[in-house]
């Protein structure tokens, strides 16, 4: 057994539908562009995800729930039957090496654009982004002001989480992850800065994280608990998002999160993908005492941690978690490492170097190889 933690095998959840993985390194949500402009997942994105699977967990890229939630140009979506299908060898591929996969279910709200969205964008409120957003072939315009939705609109868009997250069954996902970060749609009802609404989706705390419930609900009426993970980013401001309450919303969020025993609570608490400075910062130290005051002597819940970790500082953090009384099982999620180095795993278990970062240009810019299946992998050296 490797005497590196984030190398050795571990388990999400616990009973029947317990996910065994193999390591304690998962490759972080990216959105990378490289679908159609319909939508639907093309081959080469098979041969990405397959390059990086000796991950523990792949979590894809933002996968669009609804044309209404998909403003991203050539993000892929599981809305239909045909983008389901074109999951199917994808989903296959990532797993070559013995990594699972979660699908990271997306509504983007607010941060799309209707040229891509195809309807005015929709959100908790009507509070337009200030900043210029991404349309089609990736010009800039100017943010439209959202239709804030009505308590039956939310309900629809709660059923499009049930079907996505059964499209995502059927195309052999492991499991899915509610995007709840990041200024998007979740985000866009939990965060006080963006959700002024006066009903029962407004408010209070409680009232603000109604969504997220019902949208976690739904699709846990698909996937087992074990085979969900929420990701949350209470100090990020990315999307516009960071309120001077985050710590207590974010708090009244996880407690419910552990009292459902999901399989993984995704935390972005690094502060390195921009922190918004309206409160303290939320710490992987404070989740992990939330999961353990809730779950007390039969914890269940990993917690997923993220933003800007290396090798080092992730043993360092999973020790720590391991070392403590009750502890709580964590794991690392690499989002631009992973970019650049896409035999992550192995490098670190040989010491080895990781290749450059990539370009910004190579994000989503190019529809081709270059950029991101092109990377050079240890063994070809
Ligand atoms: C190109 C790119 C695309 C991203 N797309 C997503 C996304 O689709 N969903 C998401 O939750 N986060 C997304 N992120 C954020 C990453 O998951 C991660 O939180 C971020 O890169 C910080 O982790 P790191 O320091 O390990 O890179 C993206 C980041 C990058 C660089």
């Amino acid at each position: 057994m490797s005497s590196s933690l984030l190398l050795q095998a571990t388990k999400v959840g616990k009973g029947a539908d317990a996910l065994e993985i193999q390591n304690r390194v998962f490759m972080a949500p990216m959105t990378r562009g490289r679908a159609t402009r319909e939508h639907v997942p093309k081959p080469i994105m098979g041969k990405y995800y397959e390059q990086r699977s000796s991950a523990g967990v792949l979590i894809s890229e933002g996968v669009g729930i609804s044309q209404q939630g998909l403003g991203w140009f050539k993000a892929p979506g599981i809305w239909t039957d045909e983008q389901t299908e074109a999951w199917k060898p994808v989903v296959e591929a990532g797993k070559t090496k013995g990594a699972k996969m979660f699908a990271q279910l997306w509504h983007m709200g607010r941060q799309g654009h209707s040229d891509v969205m195809k309807e005015t964008p929709v959100s908790s409120a009507e509070k337009p982004m200030s900043s210029p957003i991404p349309a089609n072939d990736h010009e800039r315009k100017d943010p439209e002001t959202p239709h804030a939705l009505t308590p039956e609109e939310i309900a629809a868009v709660v059923k499009d989480y049930g079907n996505a997250a059964r499209n995502a069954k059927k195309a052999g996902f492991d499991g899915i992850e509610l995007h709840g970060a990041n200024g998007y749609l979740i985000d866009q009802f939990n965060q006080s800065v963006i959700n002024d609404r006066t009903d029962e989706y407004g408010g209070s705390i409680e009232n603000r994280l109604r969504f997220l419930r019902e949208v976690l609900d739904e699709v846990l009426t698909v996937f087992p608990k074990e085979r969900i993970s929420v990701r949350l980013s209470p100090n990020g401001a990315f999307g516009e998002a960071g309120s001077e309450d985050n710590v207590e919303t974010f708090t009244e969020a996880i407690k419910h999160l552990a009292s459902k025993q999901i399989g993984i609570v995704h935390l972005m608490d690094g502060l390195g993908f921009g922190f918004h400075e309206k409160c303290e910062p939320f710490t992987a130290q404070m989740a992990r005492e939330i999961i353990r005051d809730v779950q007390k002597d039969d914890i269940v819940t990993l917690l997923l941690c993220n933003v800007g970790y290396t090798k080092d500082t992730a043993e360092e953090l999973i020790k720590t978690s391991l070392d403590e009384e009750a502890p709580v099982d964590v794991a690392v999620a690499f989002g631009r490492p992973y970019i650049s180095t896409p035999d992550l795993v192995e490098r670190f278990e040989k010491g080895k170097e990781l290749n450059p970062d990539a370009p910004h240009a190579a994000w989503w810019g190019t529809d081709s190889e270059e950029g991101y299946t092109d990377f050079p992998l240890l063994s070809e050296a």
